[in-house]
């Protein structure tokens, strides 16, 4: 007799039903009690003289996701003004953000920009003319900076398109360039009193390691005002059987003990900064799918349901796995990869979204071919849940593609509560910012 919960949120497949029920599918659920934890694992990493932690907002910017991780005390980074201004729609102080953008804000934006530094957010360089255009306003109202450095060392992501530190990533001043912007900086009387490298997501700890000796070298050598050192995001979480998480007590030993031999050999104590995204929603999230149909080619079979890479982009962009579990109507578990539970009894299935597009799979590999999932053979109108999808799911994904309307969010409360955070849309905001031209 197999269990009737799975995954890390330990999801009672007993749920998923109710929830469908309730508000139809696919749907995306996240878990309070979990996202607390990772960010409790978080605020207790080992350090030196300080740590602070903010979510990259990116991972998931939805309004309730962001009132829990900020409760818990962490603050935020944001990678556009838009990211900055939807933070403070939720009620969530600039004073607590970042902003890590490849954006130049001008015109209107530049001024939304002004005042929010002035109200307290911390803005990361990451240009040579992000610099050069926020120079007099930094001076004029005696704001430090923050510098986003580009390493030149590949290799910090899981993929290329994740890999933020190499020669075709154009994120931050280029290590070549920090000399002169910090002699421009010091003719102007600014300082730089944070530095920030993040060299990608969800790469090797090992390259996290590395990435620590290196930036603290150059934050001696060219930045002698730095008071935080910022190790960015990019902690890798293991969303398959097998995959390793990153072990945040071993790297926060790692980093404290850097620190500290830093300290000892310049005398200056650094606070230390991270900024996971990943890491703090990615395995509280699920997304409910039900089956609609069932297709047999001379090669494959298939399910069908009816939320694809509408839903979740990340197996068509990167190849990313996420796991399966296939749930009966009535609510008991049929098979889950998670734990491969069962082992017996399993036929390969593609599992295919609604859109026409042939890449339109929870599985690809990485020359975008369906890959089988291995479960136990469902019927029509069960559900296949697809777990590993609190982080750039609904945050990244082509919504509105194929015109399917972007679906609800569920919330498991730590009391076990289940709470809509967000309503499917409706038919009329697809088509609500087109004018009726007649040409
Ligand atoms: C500047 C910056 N910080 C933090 C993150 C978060 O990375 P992750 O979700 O892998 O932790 C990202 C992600 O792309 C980023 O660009």
């Amino acid at each position: 007799m197999m269990m009737n919960y799975f995954g890390p949120t330990k999801l009672d497949a007993a749920l998923i039903p109710k929830i469908a029920q309730q508000w139809g599918t696919p749907v995306y659920l996240h878990d309070q009690a979990y996202i607390e934890n990772s960010c409790e694992q978080l605020l207790n990493m080992p350090n030196a003289y300080g740590l602070h932690v903010r979510y990259a907002m990116k991972a998931n910017s939805d309004r309730t996701i962001l009132r829990v991780v900020t409760n818990k005390g962490l603050d935020l980074d944001c990678s556009s003004v838009d990211e900055a201004a939807r933070a403070h729609a939720a009620g969530i102080p600039y004073s607590r953000m970042m902003l890590t953008t490849q954006e130049v804000p001008a015109g209107e934006e530049r001024a939304e920009l002004e005042s929010m530094i002035q109200a307290g957010l911390k803005y990361n360089v990451c240009s040579m003319t992000q610099f050069q255009l926020i120079a007099g306003f930094a001076k004029n109202n005696s704001v430090d900076l923050s510098i986003r450095v580009h390493p030149g060392a590949a290799g910090g992501g899981e993929s290329a398109t994740r890999d933020t530190g190499s020669e075709y990533s154009c994120f931050g001043v280029h290590l070549n360039d920090v000399p002169k912007v910090k002699a421009m900086a010091d003719e102007q009387g600014l300082r730089f009193n944070q530095v920030h490298v993040h060299i990608g997501s969800g790469g090797d700890p090992e390259k996290w390691r590395e990435n620590i000796d290196r930036e603290l070298g150059f934050v001696k050598s060219y930045f002698p005002d730095a008071t935080t050192v910022s190790f960015g995001g990019g902690l890798k979480v293991a969303r398959m059987p097998g995959e390793k998480q990153a072990d945040i007590a071993s790297l926060g030993a790692y980093a404290k003990q850097r620190v500290e031999e830093f300290k000892a050999a310049t005398g200056r104590e650094l606070r230390m900064e991270i900024e996971p995204g990943t890491f703090v929603v990615a395995n509280s999230g699920h997304i409910i799918t039900r089956i609609i149909d069932k297709k047999l080619t001379n090669g494959m079979n298939f399910l069908i349901v009816d939320g694809g890479m509408e839903l979740l982009t990340r197996p068509l962009l990167y190849g990313s796995e996420h796991p399966i579990a296939i749930v009966r109507q009535d609510g008991t578990l049929l098979s889950s990869e998670y734990d491969q539970r069962p082992t017996a009894g399993l036929k390969e299935f593609g599992i295919v979204g609604r859109c026409c597009e042939s890449g339109d799979s929870v599985r690809l590999d990485k020359e975008g071919n369906i890959v089988p999932v291995l479960i136990v053979e469902p019927e029509i109108g069960d559900f296949v849940v697809i777990g590993g999808t609190g982080a750039y799911s609904e945050s990244m994904s082509p919504e509105n593609y194929n015109s399917h309307r972007k679906p609800g969010a569920v919330m498991k409360t730590k009391s076990g509560e289940l709470v809509l955070i967000r309503k499917k849309q409706v038919r009329e905001q697809l088509v609500q910012n087109e004018l009726d031209v007649k040409l």
